[in-house]
C-alpha cells in the first residue's frame, strides 16, 4: 500500500473518496469538513441537524457529491468527544475507515490529518498514526484460505494538508509509521502461522530471509553450538521435540563500537507444557509462544529500515516445548550457561529457562541495556487482562524509556513490584533455584528467575502473555496476533539513539 502526503486542498481533491471528520455535539462543522459542507450546499450540517450524523467516535457517514466537488463520495469520521481524543483515536479511527472503505471496495482514497486541526496534536504524529492505523487495521492472515475472488485491497492513500510548511515532517513521520506497522504485520504474520508450518527452522528461515532483504546480520546457530557454549537450560526444553531448536541471531550496525541495544524474545514455536502438559481446551493458542520472539524480530526489520544512529542485537532462542521419551522431566537438574544450576518442578515453565540462557549469552556478547520480551506467564492476563502487559525491572531510567515510546505507540505496559521478598519464592533445596515459584505472584517469580541470567545489567523485562492474541477486532487490532509490543521497541531504538541511556 501506498501512502502519500500532498499539498492541496481537501475540497478539491480528486479521489475515489475524500475522508473529513466532525467532533460529537458540533452543529456547525469548521475547518476541512466546514469546507466541504459548504461545497455541498451544507448538506454535511442538514444531516447533523437531522440527528443522522453524531460526530460520535466510530461513526462514518458515507455521502454522495453528484458532481458538487471533484471526488464523487465524502466519508464523515467521528471523533468522539473534543475532552476524550487523543493520539490513539486518531490510529483507531484511521483502523476503521481503512477497513470500511475496503468494505466498500474502494482502492484509493484521499484523507485530512485528523488531530491535526481544531484538535491541536502535532501533525507529524497524527500523520505518524494515520499511516499505522490504515497498515495494522488492514491486516488479514488469510494465506491457508481458498482465495477470496471477491476480495479487493485499499491501494493508495493520500494524506491532503494545507500547509504546505509541514510536508516534510509529515513524510518522515507517514515513512515511520508504515515501517513500524508493517514490521507489526510481519511479527503477526510468524505468531498467526500454526506450529506445524512454524517450526524453529520456520522461523529462523523467515528472520534470516527477512535479514537479508534489509541488510541485518543473521546467524542461526544449531544444537551442537548451544551444547558447546553449555545451554544447558535451552536445550533441556528442546530435548523434548523431534523438531530441532534453533539460535537466532541479529544484529544491525548503526553506530561505533558502543555496546548494542539487547532485545530478547522467547521463541517457543508450540508450548504444549511437555510433560506437565497443559489441558487441551486453548492449547491452540499456544502456536503464538514465540510472539516475543516474533516481536524482536520484526523490531529489527523497522530498525533496519529506520536506521538510526545505534547498535542493536536481537537474541531468538527457538525451541519446540513437547513430551517425549527425550523430555526434561520434573524434578531434573539443568545448568545455564552461566554456571547456575536449575531444578525443573513444572516443565510448562519453559520460558525462562530458554530465556535464562539467552540472556546470559546477551550478557557474555555484552549486550546493554537488556530487553526481554515473552509470553511468560498466563498470571499476566489475570493480572492486567488485555489491556496493558507487565513490565519488570532494575533500572527506573529504562523504565521511563520504554513506557514513552509504548505511550507514543499506543502500546500500553505497567510496572509490577520486584520486592526482595519474592525472591524467597524460588529458592530449591537441590539446586541454585526452581523454575516456579508455587502459587502466589506467579509473573513476579518468572521476573525474579530471569534476573538470576542479567548480571546486574540495566534490564526491563516484558511478560506479554494477555496482549498477544485478541478474540476480536479492536481499534487497529485484527482478530489474532498483534505485534504487541513492536512499535514500542522501534521507539525504544530511535528513543536511545538519539539520548543513550544516562
Ligand atoms: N506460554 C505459557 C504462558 C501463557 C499462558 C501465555 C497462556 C499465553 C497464554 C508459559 O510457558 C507457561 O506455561 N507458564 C506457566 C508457568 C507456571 C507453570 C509456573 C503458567 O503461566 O501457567
Ligand atoms: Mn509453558
Ligand atoms: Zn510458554
Amino acid at each position: 500500500m501506498r501512502i502519500t502526503v500532498e499539498t492541496g486542498d481537501i475540497t478539491t481533491t480528486s479521489s475515489p473518496c475524500i475522508v473529513v471528520n466532525l467532533f460529537e455535539g458540533i452543529t456547525v462543522p469548521g475547518g476541512a469538513t466546514g469546507a466541504v459542507d459548504h461545497a455541498l450546499d451544507g448538506e454535511i450540517g442538514e444531516l447533523i441537524a437531522a440527528g443522522d450524523i453524531s460526530g460520535k467516535s466510530g461513526e462514518l457517514t458515507l455521502l454522495h457529491t453528484f458532481g458538487k466537488i471533484a471526488s464523487p463520495r465524502v466519508l464523515v469520521a467521528g471523533l468522539g468527544k473534543s475532552e476524550d481524543f487523543s493520539i490513539d483515536r486518531v490510529r483507531d479511527l484511521s483502523a476503521a475507515v481503512a477497513k470500511f472503505l475496503r468494505g466498500k471496495r474502494i482502492a484509493r482514497f484521499a484523507t485530512i490529518a485528523h488531530g491535526a486541526g481544531v484538535a491541536g496534536l502535532a501533525p507529524a504524529a497524527c500523520a505518524q498514526a494515520i499511516a499505522e492505523g490504515a497498515v495494522l487495521g488492514l491486516y488479514r492472515f488469510d494465506r491457508h484460505k481458498k482465495p477470496d475472488d471477491e476480495a479487493t485491497e485499499v491501494e493508495a492513500i493520500a494524506l491532503v494538508e494545507h500547509d504546505g510548511a509541514r510536508l516534510s515532517a509529515m513524510e518522515a513521520a507517514v515513512e515511520r509509521g508504515r515501517l513500524a506497522a508493517e514490521a507489526a504485520c510481519f511479527a503477526r504474520d510468524l505468531a498467526n502461522e500454526p506450529a506445524n508450518v512454524l517450526t524453529p527452522t520456520e522461523l529462523a528461515a523467515r528472520a534470516e530471509a527477512m535479514a537479508r532483504e534489509t541488510g541485518l546480520g543473521c546467524h542461526i546457530y544449531d544444537r551442537e553450538w548451544a551444547e558447546s557454549m553449555g545451554m544447558g537450560s535451552y536445550l533441556g526444553v528442546a530435548r523434548g521435540s523431534a523438531q530441532p531448536p534453533k539460535f537466532i541471531v541479529l544484529t544491525y550496525q548503526g553506530a561505533g563500537e558502543a555496546p548494542p541495544l539487547g532485545l530478547i524474545g522467547k521463541g517457543i514455536t508450540f508450548d504444549t507444557g511437555g510433560i506437565s502438559i497443559k489441558p487441551a481446551q486453548g492449547m491452540e493458542e499456544m502456536k503464538g509462544d514465540m510472539s516475543g520472539g516474533a516481536c524482536v524480530i520484526a523490531a529489527m526489520m523497522a530498525i533496519a529500515r529506520l536506521k538510526p544512529a545505534i547498535n542493536v542485537t536481537a537474541l531468538v532462542p527457538a525451541a519446540e516445548n513437547m513430551p517425549g521419551g527425550n523430555a526434561t522431566k520434573p524434578g531434573d537438574v539443568l545448568r545455564a550457561m552461566n554456571g547456575k544450576t536449575i531444578e525443573v518442578i513444572n516443565t510448562d515453565a519453559e520460558g525462562r529457562l530458554i530465556l535464562a540462557d539467552a540472556l546470559a549469552y546477551a550478557c557474555k556478547l555484552n549486550l546493554s541495556p537488556l530487553v526481554d520480551v515473552a509470553t511468560l506467564t498466563g498470571a499476566m492476563s489475570v493480572t492486567l487482562g488485555n489491556v496493558a502487559y507487565g513490565i519488570f525491572t532494575n533500572s527506573d531510567g529504562l523504565l521511563a524509556r520504554v513506557q514513552s515510546a509504548g505511550a507514543a505507540a499506543g502500546e500500553k505496559c505497567w510496572q509490577l513490584p520486584m520486592f526482595d521478598e519474592y525472591k524467597e519464592n524460588i529458592k530449591s533445596s537441590v539446586a541454585d533455584m526452581k523454575n516456579s515459584g508455587g502459587r502466589g505472584a506467579g509473573s513476579i517469580n518468572a521476573a525474579f528467575f530471569l534476573k538470576e541470567f542479567i548480571d546486574d545489567r540495566p534490564w526491563a523485562h516484558l511478560d506479554i502473555a494477555g496482549v498477544d492474541f485478541f478474540e476480536k477486532d479492536k481499534g487497529v487490532l485484527v482478530k489474532g496476533a498483534s505485534g504487541i509490543p513492536v512499535r514500542t521497541l522501534v521507539n525504544l531504538a530511535l528513543d536511545l539513539a538519539a539520548t543513550p541511556l544516562a
